[in-house]
């Protein structure tokens, strides 16, 4: 399916269940490669994503299988320390198997990431933690190697929190000797989570969620079962899509706390959304207030609903401005958007969005992953029909959102 086509203009209603989170498994996916034996990850999301990390994986000689929303994995036959050139660069993420093949095997070969259409994205924070651990990296032409005989403790600062720079350690620290401290590490929920799983195969980690993680290195570790958190982001989307609709939608399977960033700047935005018992239900809203946003690390405003809330600031009474700090570039849906008659001008890291009454279906793209939700949130207000292309990019990370918005009531097919 190559195309997401939207009639603009109706109401949606009833609930969505939102899916594990796509940035909590990917991580726990490379994760399982750490002990001897099979673990399993319940609320697997079935994402392209998911599918390449998989790929990866069975490359390095585990085996992966999938069954009613659990990923088996079973790293006995870890064997292979190097990881599949062509799916490292469809994926950034499967970079995140770095640390645990450093743990298990002494030794990674991963091929350098590709260039990302938001931004440079380097990777020196991850390499800075694994050369402190005692690892020798040599950046090559088309691979990164990295080679120890045993990974033992550090304290390692990160100049900036990164998620995958402290996932990576966090899994490579495990099994090193000793204890790591990692300062001004992440604090997203996706680094609870792992923490999480981590502990239940035998780690000793104390300290995720803040902004000191310190983590025991112990012998060996042992395969363990876990569920994913929610996704927040696709939480977020959702809330979105029944805001600019004016529609009721309630969303099951979400943990508050995760998306009280967004909750925080969506009540300024004037959406009315009440907390319940088993989730979370935004109500119809009024007209769209202007609101100032920055993006941040957890617990700021998350970079990856910047482009959904552009999408819903298009229609503001009044003029918004987003300025994004996370990522260099990731300003690529303000050209679609304008597409559809939003009144958007960017001038460096930040966004002016001038409110307008409405806005026209179109045939746009879905440049990246949140900027194709940030699509489908326009379409979905839009008059008219849209017609989305590049839509590969949306199912990286969205699980089953076409089928999803037709049973809340949306106006979507793939074609
Ligand atoms: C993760 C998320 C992504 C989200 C991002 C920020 C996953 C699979 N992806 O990506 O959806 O948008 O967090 O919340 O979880 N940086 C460096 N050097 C490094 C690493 C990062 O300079 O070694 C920079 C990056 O270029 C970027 C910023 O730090 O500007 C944030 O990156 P990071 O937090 O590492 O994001 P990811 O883990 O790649």
């Amino acid at each position: 399916m190559n195309h997401i086509i939207i009639e603009g203009g109706h109401r949606l209603s009833g609930t969505v269940h939102i899916s594990g989170a796509k940035n909590a498994v990917l991580p726990l996916i490379a994760a399982a490669l750490l002990p001897d034996g099979v673990s399993e990850i319940e609320e697997t999301p079935w994402l392209t994503d998911v599918c390449y990390m998989c790929d990866v994986l069975n490359y390095l000689g585990a085996q992966t299988h999938y069954e009613n929303g659990t990923l088996q994995i079973n790293s006995t036959g870890l064997t292979d320390c190097t990881a599949p050139f062509e799916e490292v660069q469809k994926m950034r993420a499967s970079f995140l198997v770095m640390g645990p093949l450093l743990a298990r095997l002494g030794a990674a070969r991963i091929p350098l990431p590709g260039g990302c259409a938001i931004g440079a994205r380097p990777i020196d924070l991850h390499l800075k933690g694994f050369e402190a651990m005692g690892a020798r990296v040599t950046i090559g032409q088309r691979y990164i190697e990295a080679q120890v005989n045993h990974l033992h403790g550090a304290r390692i600062y990160l100049d900036f929190p990164s998620v995958g720079a402290t996932e990576n350690i966090m899994m490579a620290a495990s099994l090193a000797e000793g204890t790591t401290i990692i300062e001004n590490a992440a604090k997203e929920p996706e680094i609870v989570d792992l923490a999480n799983f981590l502990g239940a195969m035998g780690a000793r980690i104390k300290g995720a969620g803040t902004d000191v993680v310190r983590i025991v290195g112990v012998g060996s570790l042992h395969p363990a079962r876990h569920t994913t958190i929610p996704d927040r982001i696709e939480a977020g989307s959702f809330m979105l899509m029944a805001a600019i609709t004016g529609s009721e939608l309630f969303l099951e399977n979400v943990i508050t706390s995760h998306l009280q960033p967004m909750i925080a700047k969506m009540n300024d935005a004037g959406v009315r959304i009440i907390d319940e018992i088993d989730g979370l239900r935004v109500l119809p809203s009024g007209p769209i207030m202007p609101v100032e946003i920055k993006t941040l690390p957890y617990p700021g405003f998350p970079t990856d609903m910047q482009a959904q809330f552009m999408a819903y600031l298009a229609l503001a009474a009044g003029s918004s401005t987003i300025r994004e700090t996370v990522f260099e570039n990731r300003f690529m849906h303000v050209a679609e958007l304008a597409k559809m008659g939003a009144d958007i001008t960017v001038k460096g890291h930040t966004a002016l969005i001038k409110g307008v009454p409405m806005l026209k279906g179109a045939y746009v793209e879905a440049t990246d992953l949140r900027a194709g939700a940030a699509m489908i949130v326009a379409a979905l207000a839009a008059e008219g029909e849209t017609v989305i292309g590049q839509v590969d990019h949306i199912y990286r990370g969205y699980e089953n959102i076409v089928g999803k918005l037709i049973d809340v009531g949306a106006k979507i097919r793939e074609e």
